[in-house]
């Protein structure tokens, strides 16, 4: 663990608003400490007295089951405890402003994990708290799925660069973001199918594939699914309808029908694992035959929330 614990020593008090504040190695140390803690956990040692005086916040302006869950769980672990609070019980909904409340709190906690509807809300936090600001969800960006993401695909090819990655579905949400710019960072080979309305817009896709020039990446963007599904090692999708879209739920769904994952697409690539954020929505994104079929991975990267939930608030806090 010391070594590993070595790798992760330069990222000791920063954000981590975007999957873009990390380096390709730093997200490799990340997988690597995650996995690390998993084969840890699997003969019964889940506990590191690593975080014991440090006060970590949890901020939700949103639902969430994994990402609170498994940072709860994870500072347990970790010798401390969470602080859970709902953005509207806070006085931020009566409208206090973000920045006096981030200095509040900057006086009593370490870090503040936060998930937002805007992600400048984030950065407007960030700016007033000296500690570690954790995007748990934004508009924008979805980091820590990603990074746990990459971990599970590494667990299962034992590399992330080359490994190919078709995303079908609303490619310009904060999972598909997160996972365009991280592959893009990684070497790893990403192919985007959206109609052309849900495609990244072009700001993201230039940053990405500037990013992608360095690592070799390949990034492509496309409407048409039969071939950009044949040889991908990875079939991810994710709601049509993220949370704050609601108003547009009836109209996300006619358009993006077509781009449904179902059993006709594991026909034409049987050897490709299908990964989804979670939670889904049967029928819609995802068909059940497929989240529960033979080629699906979901639980373990459910799972995998948690061990890469520990690695990150160690890389960020110890
Ligand atoms: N995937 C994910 O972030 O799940 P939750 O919304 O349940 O946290
Ligand atoms: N794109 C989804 C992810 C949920 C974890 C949303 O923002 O609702």
């Amino acid at each position: 663990m010391k070594n590993i614990i070595n790798n992760i020593k330069g990222m000791r008090g920063r954000d981590l608003l975007s999957i873009t504040d990390l380096n390709k190695q730093e997200i490799l140390s990340i997988v690597n400490l995650a996995e690390y803690i998993k084969t840890l956990s699997k003969i019964g040692v889940k506990s590191f007295n690593y975080l014991v005086d440090k006060k970590v916040a949890l901020i939700f302006q949103k639902h969430s089951t994994r990402t609170r869950a498994s940072f709860s769980v994870a500072l347990q672990e970790l010798g401390t405890q969470s602080y859970y609070f709902s953005w509207n019980e806070l006085q931020l909904a009566r409208g206090e402003s973000i920045r006096d409340t981030a200095s509040v709190l900057n006086r009593y906690f370490d870090a503040a994990i936060l998930r937002v509807y805007k992600h400048s809300d984030l950065e407007e936090f960030a700016n007033y708290f000296d500690g570690p600001v954790i995007n748990a969800l934004s508009d924008l960006e979805h980091p820590c799925q990603i990074l746990s993401d990459f971990f599970t695909i590494y667990e299962k090819f034992g590399k992330l660069e080359g490994i190919k990655i078709s995303y079908i579905g609303d490619g310009n949400n904060n999972v598909a973001i997160s996972l365009l710019l991280g592959s893009a960072i990684l070497g790893t080979n990403i192919t985007i199918i959206s109609p052309k309305r849900y495609q990244p817009t072009s700001q993201i896709l230039e940053k990405a594939q500037i990013i992608a020039k360095k690592s070799g990446s390949s990034i492509r963007v496309t409407e048409e699914i039969k071939n950009s599904m044949l040889d991908a090692n990875i079939i991810y999708t994710d709601t049509f309808v993220s949370m704050g879209m609601e108003s547009e739920k009836e109209i996300r769904l006619k358009e993006l029908k077509d781009y449904q994952v179902n059993e006709k697409i594991f026909e034409l690539n049987p050897n490709a694992y299908f990964m989804h954020c979670a939670p889904w929505h049967l029928g819609e994104e995802v068909t059940e035959g497929v989240v529960y079929g033979k080629n699906s991975i979901v639980f373990e990267q459910a799972e995998n929330r948690l061990h890469t939930s520990k690695a990150i608030l160690i890389a960020l806090l110890k």
